[in-house]
């Protein structure tokens, strides 16, 4: 017979002597696991002594889940038991797992413990104590513990404690989650991105999705500093973040660029725009969830290595780049992002559904795409892909950097609402002419392409 139904059998019978002999440390290390493991619920009268010599065992593992076992048992008798186990114990994850344990007898005696926890020097494990004693958070003691967490160096911790107190910036969004201000809906401006993206309301947009300028790369931009640079991209996603409905994403495109070099007495210079703006990305309350590379085929890049293949000399390789960075970013909120997806009705969720293939890895290859218009942007797959993906239908869609319009493009075919901001007249008009090839596609938001002006006087009236 399998070794659960033995267990079970042997609960029902209050059997000690077959718990003590599958659970006596004679055993192996394999054969305890399996028995801590087929243990399953256990009845409140359980013996614990052959769980408390387990307990003590040499082998991590057999700690961890007779510990486990234990703390299932809720019997507050355990408590100074667990507490001399936990004065003397190195392994983190079962430190925790006593913690957890203690925090679980929700019983006023185990605060003491409970707040020594608080120094533990694994934040996992200081998260675990916090928890229990979010049942005792009314008494005073505990409050004053949990208030020297605030500023605690491990964000875990940090995030922990104010989830506990209740001090968690909460956000007070004007509309349901689905929805966005009408007026956004299929809007254009053709103005400077930090100028309008400060007019917006917050917590308005469903999904960003961007490919900012190059710094100095191409013509179109033109930077004192690559610092100044990153500063203004930081000043622009600061943005981005307060109009980002709470928990919703912000997909970033860049690659590291070349400029180049003025004269043969001087060198070129890479920039790596993407782990340079990260940091600060995050700094801002943006959550890092994934970095999908976007590969693009061989002969698509520019060959950078024929002096090396030529002289073979070391130090003189440089490596055709074929791929660029998608950055995937959350908007940082204490709630799952299941409770996201809970706020669209099933009708919406269905039809947003993403059905047959798609790619699951962080390797995306991806064709880039040419313009006979403008010199960088990127191809309507990539944007449908990360829009697919990233958002819902009805949905709003902001590109703040949005070039010939490619987001509104993709964002349109796949029935959600554009935003777009693009500061350059030329391509401001083009996007209009691209975006108007797609606008035969039904919408209860006809595309409008104002300029700033209009754009201000839209503010003036309310953003609704
Ligand atoms: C890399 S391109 C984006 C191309 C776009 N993804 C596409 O597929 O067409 C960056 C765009 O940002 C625009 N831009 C640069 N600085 C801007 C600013 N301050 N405000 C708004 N747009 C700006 C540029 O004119 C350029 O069209």
């Amino acid at each position: 017979m399998e070794l659960r139904a033995l267990v079970e059998q042997a609960k029902q019978r209050g059997d000690r002597a077959f718990f003590e002999r599958i659970l006596s440390p004679e055993q192996g290390v394999k054969a305890l696991l399996q028995a801590l493991e087929s243990l399953g619920r256990l009845p409140a009268d359980f013996e614990p002594a052959p769980l408390v010599r387990l307990a003590q065992h040499s082998h991590e593992d057999v700690r961890l889940a007779a510990v486990k076992a234990l703390a299932r048992l809720e019997n507050c008798e355990l408590l100074s038991f667990f507490c001399e186990r936990l004065s003397v114990e190195t392994t983190t994850l079962v430190r925790r797992e006593l913690v957890s344990a203690i925090g679980r007898l929700r019983t006023p005696d185990a605060i003491p413990v409970l707040a020594q926890s608080l120094t533990d020097p694994d934040p996992k494990v200081v998260v675990q104590a916090i928890r229990g004693l979010m049942v005792f958070r009314e008494c005073a003691e505990v409050q004053q513990a949990l208030h020297a967490l605030m500023t605690h160096p491990s964000e875990l911790v940090r995030s922990a404690v104010q989830h506990a107190l209740g001090t968690e910036p909460r956000s007070t969004p004007k509309q349901p989650h689905p929805h966005s201000p009408n007026a956004l809906k299929n809007l254009a401006i053709g103005a400077d991105a930090l100028t309008v993206l400060r007019c917006l309301p917050d917590e308005s947009v469903h999904l960003t999705f961007t490919s900012p300028p190059y710094y100095n790369a191409r013509d179109y931009t033109l930077y004192p500093s690559y610092e100044a640079y990153l500063d203004f991209l930081t000043e622009v996603f600061r943005e981005v973040h307060r109009v980002t409905k709470e928990g919703r994403f912000f997909v970033l495109n860049t690659s590291p660029v070349l400029v180049p070099r003025m004269s043969r007495q001087h060198a070129s210079r890479r920039y790596a725009i993407p782990f340079d703006i990260h940091p600060r990305i995050t700094a801002l309350g943006f959550e890092f969830i994934d970095d999908i590379i976007w590969a693009k085929p061989a002969p698509s890049a520019k060959n950078r290595n024929g002096g090396f293949y030529q002289h073979r000399k070391p130090l003189g390789y440089k490596a055709n780049s074929v791929v660029e960075y998608v950055m995937v970013y959350r908007k940082a909120t204490s709630k799952l992002i299941d409770w996201n997806m809970r706020q669209y009705p099933d009708e919406i969720v269905d039809a947003s559904r993403v059905l047959g293939k798609y790619e699951p890895t962080n390797l995306w290859q991806i064709a880039p795409s040419a313009d006979p218009v403008h010199p960088a942007v990127f191809p309507l797959e990539l944007a449908a892909q990360v829009i697919q993906l990233y958002s819902y239908k009805g949905d709003l869609v902001l590109d703040p950097f949005a070039g010939r319009g490619t987001v509104g493009r993709a964002a349109m075919l796949l029935e959600r609402y554009f935003l777009l901001i693009e500061k350059e007249p030329r391509y401001f008009e083009y996007a209009q002419q691209v975006i108007s090839e797609g606008s035969l596609l039904a919408t209860d938001y006809p595309p409008r392409f104002v300029g700033f002006e209009e754009f201000e006087r839209m503010v003036s009236e309310g953003l609704h």
